[in-house]
C-alpha cells in the first residue's frame, strides 16, 4: 500500500472523473475546450497548454476529437 502512495503521491488528484481526459495528467475537457477556445488548434498546442497527450498517449483520439468538433463549430 505504501508503494501506490508513492507512485501516485506526483499525480494531480483529479477533483471527478466525470469530464476527465487525460488520466496521466488529470486534465478535464473543460481544460482543453478552454485552451481549444483560446487558440490552440493543434494536438501540439493543446499539449503546450494543458499537458493532456504527454504522457502515454491515450488519450490523444479523443483530444483530437475535441479539436476537430470545436474547430468545426467554429465554421458552421
Ligand atoms: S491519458 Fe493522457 S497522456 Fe496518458
Amino acid at each position: 500500500m505504501v508503494i501506490f502512495q508513492v507512485m501516485t503521491a506526483s499525480q494531480p488528484e483529479p477533483q471527478s472523473l466525470d469530464g476527465l481526459i487525460c488520466f496521466c495528467h488529470g486534465v478535464l475537457e473543460t481544460e482543453i475546450r478552454k485552451a481549444i477556445a483560446a487558440g490552440a488548434a493543434t494536438v501540439a498546442a493543446v499539449q503546450e497548454k494543458t499537458r493532456a497527450s504527454t504522457g502515454c498517449g491515450g488519450c490523444m483520439p479523443e483530444v483530437e476529437r475535441l479539436i476537430a468538433e470545436m474547430l468545426q463549430s467554429k465554421t458552421d
